[in-house]
């Protein structure tokens, strides 16, 4: 009878998978004022038929809800403890306690560690150059002490930046990395190789299209473009994706390892904070790169199947916005795990909407807004610079989604993202007596008003999602 209805679920779950866009995966950032519960997240994983997760650590709560789903794991060392994992003992001890812990049968399916997150950044100006490649050796040799190595990779997740073709003949096939990095760049692949690993690279198009301001047409940084192709060696380029891609694979050869596997780590376009940030433009993204990688179609230079991380499942409202307001709203959900626009990750180019997180907590229906009595409105500036440094204005600005506000109406929207991210704190309303609490929803038109998420008291929430964790251990031991 058990064997029957494993029988059945197996059937279903092969059904299931098969039908979405082969082994995609999602990127779970945590750098937010209100997180979600782990569980709840997990439970948006397996509704949208997501089989694969990359973090940004090792959280415990995190992998503890991710536990017996079978869902396979990227899990990271973030750059500051790159350092630490120089020394061979704690890389040991990061294995054990990060990696080790939770390899038994029920437990988390990791696959991959990614060892720093694009340490090689030109703009970290080399802070982590010499310190990537120990500390990638050091968490291989300890998972391969472990006996881990087989089953779990170390990798290094970087940006597209550590390869570039020459100003002079800017085509794919030129593709070299990057000379200020040439020998850490070399340590690194070779090693990758060594150990049966994989390269890791994020890919921005909508970054490329930010910051190459004019470098390209606009529509060349979608994967449905077909107009203006780049043509190299008689190879048609009709979009930013497969040009990047190739880049890094010319580079690779150059260096002897044209074959290596490829993860693409992040990938993704944001929705607010920017003229070209919007469900229009995210939405086109997706449903050209959806079919494409459900067609397995690859790139020139890389025909068939590529592993993909979308950045990101979640918006997440504490981001440093030093790269730009779009930083914010990179989820493909929002930060309460609403959907934001149609998209069918089967590939198929359905125009349905993902499955929603199922029973978010909100905090009360409670607004905060500029004071309609106050009388001197000089005293306004001041607080918007307050609300706005310690909140989030990211959706104020020039071509965002509350870009047509008035004064008034943006003072009140700083005001009340800044008492949202308090949690609501009646303290928090105030400014000088320039700010009221409201219980009318003051959202106006394209602009949303938001209320936050009931705060996780992170003491019970980790004690109940290790409970289980401790009974699959003692389970383990018994036998
Ligand atoms: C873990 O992921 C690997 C790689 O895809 C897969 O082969 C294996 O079956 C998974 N294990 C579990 C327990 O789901
Ligand atoms: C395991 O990972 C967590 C979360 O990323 C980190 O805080 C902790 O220091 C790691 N454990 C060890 C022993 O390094
Ligand atoms: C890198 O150097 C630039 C220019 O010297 C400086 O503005 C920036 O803060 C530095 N960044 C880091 C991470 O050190
Ligand atoms: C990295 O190592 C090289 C060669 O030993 C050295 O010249 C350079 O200063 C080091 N960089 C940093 C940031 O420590
Ligand atoms: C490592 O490189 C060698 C030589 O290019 C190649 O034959 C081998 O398949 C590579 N292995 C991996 C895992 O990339
Ligand atoms: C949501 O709440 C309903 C009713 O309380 C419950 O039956 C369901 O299991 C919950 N779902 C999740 C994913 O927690
Ligand atoms: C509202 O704030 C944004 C962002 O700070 C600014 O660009 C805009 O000019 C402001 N609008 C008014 C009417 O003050
Ligand atoms: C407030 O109003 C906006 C626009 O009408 C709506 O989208 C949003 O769901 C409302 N918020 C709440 C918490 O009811
Ligand atoms: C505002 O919220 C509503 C749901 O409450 C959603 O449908 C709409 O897309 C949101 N708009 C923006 C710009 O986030």
């Amino acid at each position: 009878m058990m064997e029957m209805v494993l029988f059945l679920k197996w059937i279903l779950f092969v059904g299931f998978v098969g039908c979405h866009v082969e082994g995609l995966g999602v990127n779970w950032g945590a750098i937010t004022t209100h997180k979600l519960p782990p569980p709840t997240v997990v439970q948006m994983l397996k509704d949208n038929g997501i089989h694969k997760v990359k973090l940004f650590d090792a959280d415990q709560s995190t992998l503890s809800a991710l536990a017996g789903t079978g869902i396979e794991v990227m899990i990271a060392i973030p750059n500051d403890q790159l350092a630490v994992m120089n020394d061979y003992k704690n890389a040991k001890k990061w294995v054990e306690k990060n990696v080790t812990r939770y390899n038994f049968n029920g437990g988390v399916n990791i696959t991959y560690v990614a060892v720093g997150n694009e340490p090689f950044l030109a703009s970290y100006n080399g802070t982590f150059v010499n310190i990537t490649f120990p500390a990638l050796q050091n968490i291989q040799n300890a998972l391969n002490e472990a006996g881990l190595g087989d089953k779990v990779k170390a990798t290094v997740p970087l940006n597209a930046d550590v390869y570039d073709s020459p100003i002079n003949n800017p085509v794919p096939s030129a593709g070299r990395f990057r000379s200020d990095i040439g020998d850490a760049m070399r340590q690194v692949v070779q090693f990758l190789n060594k150990s049966n690993s994989a390269f890791t690279v994020n890919i921005y198009p909508f970054l490329s299209l930010y910051y190459g301001k004019g470098k390209f047409p606009f529509d060349y940084a979608f994967p449905d473009n077909v107009d203006n192709p780049v043509v190299d060696k008689g190879i048609l380029y009709t979009n930013v994706f497969d040009a990047n891609f190739d880049t890094l694979v010319s580079a690779l050869k150059a260096e002897g390892f044209g074959d290596m596997p490829i993860l693409v780590g992040e990938i993704g376009w944001p929705t607010d904070g920017d003229k070209n940030a919007n469900f229009v433009n995210a939405q086109r993204y997706y449903n050209g790169l959806l079919p494409k990688l459900a067609k397995n179609k690859g790139t020139p230079l890389r025909p068939g199947y590529i592993e993909v991380y979308l950045f990101a499942l979640l918006d997440e409202d504490a981001k440093s916005v030093a790269p730009g307001n779009f930083e914010r709203h990179w989820g493909i959900f929002r930060y309460d795990g609403q959907p934001k626009f149609p998209m069918d990750l089967s590939g198929h180019g359905l125009n349905k909407l993902l499955v929603p997180a199922q029973n978010v907590s909100y905090l009360p229906q409670k607004w905060c807004m500029v004071n309609p009595k106050a009388k001197d409105l000089s005293k306004l500036t001041d607080n918007i610079k307050f609300a706005c440094t310690n909140g989030d204005c990211t959706s104020l600005g020039y071509g965002s989604s509350c870009n047509n506000l008035d004064a008034k109406g943006n003072a009140s929207y700083a005001f009340n993202m800044y008492y949202q991210m308090q949690s609501q704190d009646d303290s928090a309303c105030n400014f000088q007596g320039m700010a009221t609490v409201s219980t009318l929803n003051i959202s106006q038109g394209g602009c949303n008003f938001t209320i936050q998420l009931v705060p996780l008291s992170s003491s019970s929430s980790l004690k109940a999602s290790l409970v289980p964790l401790v009974l699959l251990v003692l389970y383990m031991f018994q036998f």
